[in-house]
């Protein structure tokens, strides 16, 4: 657990008359923040900051982010860093536990997450009520929420092994419904976990495996694949993570609260946003004018904005995008796949990164702007997209959910400002 630094510093408001002292707290990376806790008991005035754009609302000691200058650490360790040594269930025990696993805790880990692949077979029949063509995300917030009913122990999680077991559950029974969800959709039988597979080689082979063309494990997906869960494993208090956190501290069941992230990031300005960067670029591919569509994403009478561009806490580069723009490069040339929209991408985001519009702005390309090139060149289904997300995010949502369940933390109940009718008001 970090300590953070507390410096006698405070802020001193004048208001109504009064006098009071805002003490500051300082995070161990140098962030500063006026705690205005005690603010409506002693002056009756509440802090109005809609959307959260410059609040913090905890400690937390999982991932740090300097937006200005393109940082971004797990547990204090760089993402470049992990990027090139570590496997993602070993990034997903980093986040959970705060450290790396060593040989044995790593093998237990392993063991526990094979142990839990498999899906309750009665589970295995919802797939078949869903509609035909709907969509993954939907039926994997579903299908999570499900899984308290036919594991009904997770309310009592409070005991270490519990949180251990729904952990490598949800981990690892994630990648299993998501592979299915596939499959199902496109009317090939299901293909079952093995143990003794990677985590990625065995998504790899749940999604692509079939009874007349065997699937050949690549290395080279496997790698880029496992490079790809990294980079999406947390990004502190994002709108999926606040969601998680929120609805966790009405002490909710794990599976549930989890449920309600993954319906979170589903949204186009969260995690939705790699699906549609996609469909983006192939619009402009089809109509072939990349100023004109950057035009119209400045026009203000547009709703329609550059998907995969701007950040609320990036003001420059994505550290994620820059990794996985290389690592897109690399791995298609490797496979030797031409795909056109990479070239539609990287003229894109040319013509933006010269534009005034988006240099006074801050925008640049996020996590989710190469992702989708990757993915498709992996095979993997446009709608299938922000599930991938959401199999990455899960490490960093049961880290914070922890670390909050952990922390004592109150039930969340904002503030508001009340500007409606007055009593009796026509
Ligand atoms: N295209 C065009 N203009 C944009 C874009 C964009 N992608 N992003 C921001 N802007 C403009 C806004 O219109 C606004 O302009 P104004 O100052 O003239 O009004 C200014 O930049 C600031 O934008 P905000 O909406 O205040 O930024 P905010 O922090 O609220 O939004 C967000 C961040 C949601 C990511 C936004 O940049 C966006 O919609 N991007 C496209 C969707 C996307 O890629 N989402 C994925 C984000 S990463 C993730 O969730 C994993």
């Amino acid at each position: 657990m970090m300590e953070m630094n507390s410096e006698s510093e405070f802020a001193v408001l004048k208001v109504g008359g009064k006098e009071i002292k805002l003490p500051v707290v300082v995070g161990t990376e140098g962030e500063k923040a006026f705690d205005i806790a005690q603010l409506r008991k002693e002056t009756g005035y509440v802090s109005l900051d809609q959307s959260l754009t410059n609040t913090a609302v905890c400690y937390s000691s999982i991932t740090f982010i300097d937006g200005e200058k393109g940082i971004l650490r797990y547990r204090g360790i760089p993402i470049e860093e992990l990027v090139k040594t570590e496997a993602f269930v070993k990034v997903a025990y980093l986040l959970v536990h705060g450290t790396l696993p060593d040989e044995e805790q790593g093998r237990l880990f392993s063991r526990l997450l094979n142990k839990n692949s498999l899906l309750h077979e009665d589970m295995r029949h919802f797939f078949d009520h869903f509609p035909r063509g709907a969509h993954p995300m939907h039926i994997l917030s579903t299908m999570i929420n499900a899984l308290a009913a036919f594991y009904p122990n997770v309310d009592l999680l409070s005991m270490d092994e519990d949180i251990e077991l729904s952990t490598a559950r949800l981990i690892s029974m994630v990648r299993t419904m998501a592979a299915m969800a596939y499959k199902k959709s496109i009317g090939e039988p299901v293909v079952y976990p093995r143990h003794d597979l990677s985590y990625c080689a065995n998504f790899l082979n749940m999604m692509f495996d079939s009874p007349v063309a065997p699937y050949t494990i690549c290395p080279e997906a496997v790698r880029i694949l496992n490079i790809l869960l990294i980079l999406h494993a947390d990004h502190e208090q994002n709108c999926s993570t606040t969601t998680v956190r929120t609805i966790g501290s009405a002490q909710v069941n794990l599976y549930a609260t989890i449920s309600a992230g993954i319906s979170a990031l589903s949204g186009p300005l969260h995690g939705g946003a790699n699906q549609e960067v996609v469909e983006m670029l192939r619009h402009i591919q089809e109509n072939g004018d990349v100023k004109k569509y950057v035009d119209q994403v400045k026009d203000k009478k547009n709703t329609q904005r550059l998907m995969g561009f701007g950040h609320r806490v990036y003001k420059t580069f994505d550290p994620r995008a820059k990794i996985i723009k290389k690592e897109c490069h690399d791995f298609l040339r490797k496979m030797n796949i031409s795909d056109p929209l990479l070239d539609v991408a990287l003229e894109v985001e040319d013509v933006a990164l010269h534009d005034d519009y988006f240099i006074s702005r801050h925008l640049y390309p996020n996590v989710d702007f190469y992702s989708g090139i990757v993915y498709r060149a992996l095979g993997i289904p446009e709608n299938m997209f922000t599930v991938m997300f959401a199999l990455a995010r899960l490490p960093g949502w049961i880290a914070h959910w922890k670390e909050m369940i952990g922390a004592n933390t109150k039930i969340v109940r904002p503030r508001q400002v009340y500007i409606g009718k007055r009593l009796g008001e026509k």
